[in-house]
């Protein structure tokens, strides 16, 4: 099988691409990526010279660049994870995030039906759905809850679904969906609350907490997202889409609190900042289809995949350090500075 994988020098992206290579060996994986500020070519550099692996620098939004490798390559399977992905960069302008996020989509989609492909399958999140109250757990997330977004985002994130459910019905493109909720492991940037404490932490600087910290997220380490969209690839049905959650629901003061814990840092380090803009209170994923149909589960602990992503970290300041001394010191003085 020969796959495009798109957004593949991101996190997620990235850890999918060693996951396939490790599960599917016989398979070729030409990676497609534009090098965004969150793209990192030097995590592939152990694969760039393999010989079933090619990374192409490219923009998903860029049409002949788009056909042009579809008709050189002619794919077998498509797995869109490029995307603009931060939620308060969205905030800050969401104007990239219209364009890569849903035109982006499109383009590839259109190369899908230009040249054949047997799947596409488009990596969406579970901040499609909008947020839940935090004094009703039994709410959760189903396939059915409807679409209701809050940030421009999930916004983009949500157009981008419906345009590839359209595609599908009107196109009768095989395309399937996963919502996901966060990811946390290896590579992750360090703008995210997870690596970004454990950086800052490791540097005694103040642990920014947006509000009183209370809102919540269903963690879910990265390795089981990246089976999860293996099985769907493998024997999902087509025009489905599949929600993936780690039944692992946490406030981030307490993730903060652990991050401290685990590497010997006082709390007083935690510093409540204003809040984000349109903040969502709570995400909660309810599995059962694909546990059912597919017969996923997360497989990783939080403790043991905390444990295994602040390690990794400790181990990787040649991968972290020069991301945080480039453009990362503008954009953190931006939105930190008067915070
Ligand atoms: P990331 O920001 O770490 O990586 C995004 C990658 O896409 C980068 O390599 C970047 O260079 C590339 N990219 C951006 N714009 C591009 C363009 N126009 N053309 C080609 N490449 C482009 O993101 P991530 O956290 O790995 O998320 C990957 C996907 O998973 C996204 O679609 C995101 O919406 C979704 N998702 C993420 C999470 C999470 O917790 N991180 C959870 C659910 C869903
Ligand atoms: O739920 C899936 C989504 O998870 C993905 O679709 C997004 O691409 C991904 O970025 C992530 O979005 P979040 O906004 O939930 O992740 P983030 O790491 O930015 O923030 C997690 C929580 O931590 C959120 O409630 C905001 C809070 N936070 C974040 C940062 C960066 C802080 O309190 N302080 C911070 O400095």
């Amino acid at each position: 099988m020969k796959l495009i994988v798109t957004g593949g020098a991101g996190f997620i992206g990235s850890n999918f691409i060693f996951h396939w290579r490790k599960a599917h060996p016989e398979d070729t994986i030409i990676c497609l990526d534009k090098l965004t500020y969150a793209g990192n070519l030097p995590t592939l550099k152990d694969i760039l010279d393999a010989p079933n692996f090619k990374f192409v620098k490219a923009d998903i939004c860029d049409r002949d660049a788009v056909y042009n490798l579809f008709e050189t390559e002619k794919p077998d399977v498509v797995v869109n994870f490029a995307a603009e992905s931060h939620v308060d960069r969205s905030i800050e302008d969401p104007s990239i995030f219209l364009k890569t996020n849903i035109l982006g989509t499109s383009v590839l989609m259109d190369a899908c039906r230009k040249y054949g492909i047997t799947r596409y399958h488009q990596v969406s999140t579970d901040e499609v759905y909008g947020d839940l109250p935090l004094d009703r757990p039994d709410l959760l997330f189903t396939e059915e809850t409807p679409i209701h977004t809050s940030s421009p985002y999930s916004s983009s994130k949500a157009s981008a679904d419906l345009l590839v459910l359209a595609y599908h019905r009107t196109y009768g493109l095989p395309v399937t969906i996963s919502r996901c909720s966060n990811n946390y492991g290896p590579y992750h940037f360090p703008e995210k609350l997870i690596p970004l404490m454990i950086i800052n932490a490791l540097h005694d600087e103040k642990l920014p907490v947006y509000g009183d910290g209370k809102n919540v997220r269903d963690w879910l380490y990265v390795e089981d997202h990246c089976r999860a969209i293996d099985l769907i690839i493998h024997k999902g049905t087509v025009g489905e889409v599949y929600n993936v959650g780690g039944h692992n629901e946490m406030a981030n003061i307490d993730i903060v609190k652990l991050i401290c814990q685990a590497l010997g840092k006082p709390e007083s380090l935690i510093e409540h900042v204003t809040d984000r803009k349109g903040h969502d209170r709570r995400y909660a994923i309810d599995p059962t289809k694909i546990h059912n149909e597919l017969g996923w589960l997360p497989e990783t602990k939080f403790a043991d995949g905390i444990k295994k992503t602040i390690d990794w970290y400790l181990n990787h300041e040649d991968w972290w350090q020069p991301i945080i001394d480039g453009d990362y010191q503008n954009y953190y003085q931006k939105m930190y500075g008067n915070r």
